[in-house]
């Protein structure tokens, strides 16, 4: 067992969390990493406010652990956030908010039901502006990480963020797939790692089995920081790019962002339709590079698992030899 800050915090077992991927998320695989012991936490932006209240029932049917619901805070309007907090969820994650918007209005409201806050940043700057606003629990996030990302890898921001917010608990986002991942982040001073990617090339994962494939096959190397994706869906992310995969689409309009902008309407369903197909070329596919790490598709439970005993022998055997006499 690893006890953290973070543990005690939620009362969980494993200082684990699941990215609350939009899209890459699901009450089955919410319910899978809470059940064995982490924090599941389901990606909610994009779910309209009238389906919360059954999204969340869904995932009460399946575990009555701890788990928490994410929301993009530029994305996400009061309904969503009501609906959320009225249901009190373990945990309210929240990630690239605006700079116009009342951080701590929002995390006294969540605390007035009981919920803790964990608010997902790419700089210390940030993590300063979200601790003074009261969240619980700051994630660093670095660009190794698949999704929306900042400028800054992992290894530095992770430490930079812990500086400027502690004691707060800090979890490390963006690289980290197994035990050794986990216990680089604890030995940066990390309370517990947030994981994206690894939990996409799950058994319980809602990813399209053909992308699941394509992430195990993946060397890493296939991924592209960009914006493309964002403005062919037609939205503006508050400082942040996205690494996605670097497929036949990507290759397509690289350099043609204003033709992408004028042709939106023509490619946004072409693209869509591919996703649901499971089309690999057609598809943008949001994914980090720990795929780099990931040679099959497994339980959710049997990565959480492994991810905690490969840890707990590097900290317990493999590091304290390094010093022993
Ligand atoms: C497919 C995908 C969708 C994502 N959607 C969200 C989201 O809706 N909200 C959010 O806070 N983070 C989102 N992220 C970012 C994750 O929270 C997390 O920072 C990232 O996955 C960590 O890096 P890793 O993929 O290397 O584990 C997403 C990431 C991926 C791969």
């Amino acid at each position: 067992m690893i006890k953290t800050a973070l543990t005690e915090l939620l009362g969980i077992q494993h200082p684990i969390a699941l990215a609350g991927m939009g899209g890459g998320t699901s009450p089955e695989l919410v319910a899978a990493v809470s059940n064995a012991g982490g924090i599941g936490i389901m990606g909610a932006t994009d779910v309209e406010a009238e389906k919360l209240p059954g999204l969340m029932a869904a995932i009460r049917e399946k575990t009555d652990r701890p788990f928490g619901m994410n929301l993009l805070l530029h994305g996400a309007d009061e309904d969503q956030i009501r609906e959320v907090l009225e249901a009190r969820p373990a945990v309210l994650s929240t990630a690239w908010s605006r700079d116009d918007q009342d951080l701590a209005e929002i995390f006294d409201r969540a605390h007035d039901r009981g919920l803790k806050v964990m608010h997902m940043v790419p700089t210390a700057a940030d993590a300063s502006k979200a601790a003074n606003a009261g969240a619980d629990v700051i994630v660093a996030q670095g660009t190794d990480g698949g999704g929306h990302i900042g400028l800054v890898g992992t290894v530095v921001v992770v430490p930079s963020v812990i500086k400027e917010v502690a004691p707060l608990p800090v979890l490390a986002a963006g690289g980290i797939a197994d035990g050794r991942g986990l216990a680089a982040m604890l030995a940066l001073g990390a309370a517990g790692v947030l994981i994206g990617t690894r939990f996409l090339a799950t058994t319980e994962s809602p990813l399209h089995e053909a992308f699941k494939k394509l992430i195990v096959e993946s060397d890493g190397t296939d991924t592209i920081v960009t914006d493309i994706a964002d403005i062919l869906m037609g939205t503006e992310w508050p400082g942040a790019l996205e690494r996605i995969a670097r497929n036949r689409i990507v290759e397509r309009w690289l350099g043609r962002t204003n033709e992408l902008r004028r042709r939106r309407e023509e490619v946004l369903p072409a693209m869509r339709k591919a996703r649901g197909q499971g089309d690999g070329d057609e598809a943008i596919l949001y994914w980090g590079q720990t795929a780099a790490l990931i040679d099959e598709v497994v339980p959710a439970g049997q990565v959480i698992e492994q991810m905690v005993a490969e840890a707990e022998v590097i900290l317990r055997e493999r590091l304290p030899r390094l010093v022993a006499g």
